[in-house]
């Protein structure tokens, strides 16, 4: 098993819509995306059989993408329907990947053999819930990523004011490891949220906290306060080793301010990401001029496993085999 035999997030439905040609590149393969005439997305190599044009920079129109160099155009499932300087199209067809739509998003998997299925974003389409998608490029690997975006100590000091203030607040933690997914439970927080306190819990209620990995790719924050949920998921797909396209979904429910959310949540969390994206193309330049082992506190048990957990996968091992355990961590933020 690797990241090839996963469903891998592609582009975001909308952004495929007929008549779009998307490149994309994903696990170093690069790809072409378009639509055939029945709407079905078609994921194949971004190289035009007939003499290696770059098929992503062509044109797709009812269902059929044209190569920019000599026209060559292919229709349903990948196959020539078209040759300019031939009468007939030829016996022709692009290696296509497999692809599948779920929950807004476009999926390829480039290798087949393993059963697996999309992650179900949570809530999709549920009542009462807002949300927003952002797609950044990180300048560093799938699991820097995937451990910065479940880290809790990095927001007092890349996100200052935005997301927490220090207060040198203890705050304890379950940690389980099972089935190829961490999960963690904070125990302890309360109104240290930064921003984020005054639509979520301008009362001070108890804050609920779980965030996840689950392997190979996915990151899902939850806060629950009273009725107010927020939502965090992110699918980490590389690009290439130390690549990484990120889509986040922000989810939301607020009660009355749910509607209005958007524009806020867009603006804010682009923000955040954007500070994050900063710290991680640094730590990757850093590990590239001089890689060294990481030294793991109490707070890192968290990326200890997801480490684990992505070690698992690049060694084409399957996650799930992983021991299951189960920690308290303690730690101040
Ligand atoms: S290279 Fe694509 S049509 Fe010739
Ligand atoms: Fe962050």
């Amino acid at each position: 098993m690797s990241d090839a035999h996963y469903w891998m997030v592609a582009a975001e439905s909308r952004a495929l819509h007929a008549g779009a040609v998307i490149g994309r590149r994903i696990c170093n393969v690069a790809l072409v995306l378009y639509r055939d005439p029945d709407g079905t997305p078609i994921a194949a190599p971004d190289r035009c059989l007939h003499r290696c044009g770059k098929l992503s920079a062509g044109t797709a129109r009812r269902g059929v993408l044209k190569c920019p160099y000599h026209g060559w155009a292919y229709g349903a499932g990948g196959r020539v329907v078209a040759i300019p300087s031939e009468d007939a199209a030829g016996p022709f067809r692009l290696p296509v990947y497999e692809t599948c739509e779920r929950d807004g998003y476009v999926y390829v998997r480039l290798d087949r053999g393993v059963e697996s299925a999309p992650f179900a974003m949570p809530h999709y389409r549920a009542r009462g819930f807002g949300r927003v998608r952002l797609v950044n490029v990180f300048e560093n690997t799938v699991t820097n990523c995937a451990e910065n975006f479940v880290d809790v100590p990095h927001t007092v000091s890349v996100h200052p004011g935005i997301f927490r203030q220090a207060r040198a607040e203890k705050i304890n933690a379950t940690v389980a490891v099972e089935r190829g997914e961490v999960r963690v439970e904070y125990f302890g927080e309360r109104t240290n949220l930064g921003w984020f306190a005054f639509a979520l819990n301008p009362r001070g209620l108890p804050v609920r906290h779980i965030d996840r990995f689950i392997a190979p790719n996915i990151t899902h924050v939850r806060y629950e306060i009273g009725r107010s949920v927020f939502l965090i998921t992110s699918q980490s797909v590389p690009e290439t080793a130390t690549r990484t396209r990120v889509h986040t979904e922000l989810a939301w429910r607020l009660g009355a301010l749910t509607p209005f959310a958007a524009p806020f949540v867009r603006i804010q969390g682009q923000r955040v990401i954007d500070q994050d994206k900063r710290v991680l193309a640094d730590q990757m330049d850093v590990i590239a001029d001089r890689p060294g082992p990481f030294i793991d506190t109490s707070a890192d048990l968290i990326h200890a496993h997801i480490h684990a957990l992505r070690a698992a996968v690049e060694a084409g091992e399957d996650p799930a085999a992983l021991p299951s355990q189960r920690s308290n961590i303690e730690f101040y933020v």
